[in-house]
């Protein structure tokens, strides 16, 4: 199909026009963009440095909550101030293990809590679920950080 002689001689001026109506202007494609200001949380504390720590409290102890989703790791109903889990020493178990709970009258891990990753089923706590604090948190005064409209799964309400 042959082109009209005028829209011929004129394609590339009508290109580069229709480039620069959507935004493509060739010349200033290379030019940086315009700095977007952000504000983090960390309130512009350089990363190198810390905030200090905010003066939040533990709840004190209280009855066991309810679950949000059957899968949820329990909430921690009591403090952990002072608990400490090492590589050699993990305080938790003093009450959760299950040759302790009879005493202690904490709920015992979960059977779940002592398959590997590769599905052994071992007799003491799983390396994937030695580290407590990972799944199970404590709660404190502080006040959400972001607005959140989570909502407890249909099952459970
Ligand atoms: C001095 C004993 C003790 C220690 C140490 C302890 N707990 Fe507990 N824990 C309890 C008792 C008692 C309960 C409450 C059981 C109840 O009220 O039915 C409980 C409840 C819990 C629950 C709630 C279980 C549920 O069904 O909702 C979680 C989760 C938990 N503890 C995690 C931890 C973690 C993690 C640590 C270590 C950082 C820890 N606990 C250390 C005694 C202890
Ligand atoms: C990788 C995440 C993870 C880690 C680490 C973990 N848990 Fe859990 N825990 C869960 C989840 C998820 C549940 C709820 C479902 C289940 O039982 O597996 C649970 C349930 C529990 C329960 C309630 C059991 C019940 O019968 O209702 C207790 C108590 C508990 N965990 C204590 C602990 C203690 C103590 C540790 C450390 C030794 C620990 N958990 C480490 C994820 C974890």
């Amino acid at each position: 199909m042959k082109l009209p002689a005028l829209l011929r001689r004129t394609w590339p001026l009508m290109l580069a026009l229709s480039m620069f109506a959507i935004g493509l202007d060739p010349a200033r494609a290379a030019d940086p963009p315009a700095p977007v200001k952000l504000e983090g949380l960390r309130q512009g504390t350089p990363l190198n440095q810390d905030n200090p720590p905010a003066n939040h409290r533990q709840e004190r102890d209280h009855p066991v909550g309810d679950r949000d989703f059957v899968q949820m790791p329990p909430l921690i109903p009591h403090t952990i101030s002072g608990y400490q889990i090492t590589k050699n020493f993990n305080k938790c178990m003093d009450c959760h293990a299950w040759q302790k709970t009879k005493e202690s009258g904490a709920t015992k891990i979960s059977v779940t809590h002592f398959k590997t990753r590769d599905g052994v089923e071992l007799d003491t706590v799983s390396p994937r679920r030695y580290f407590c604090t990972q799944c199970h948190v404590p709660q404190s005064d502080a006040k959400p950080l972001v607005p959140n409209t989570y909502e407890r799964a249909k099952g459970m309400k």
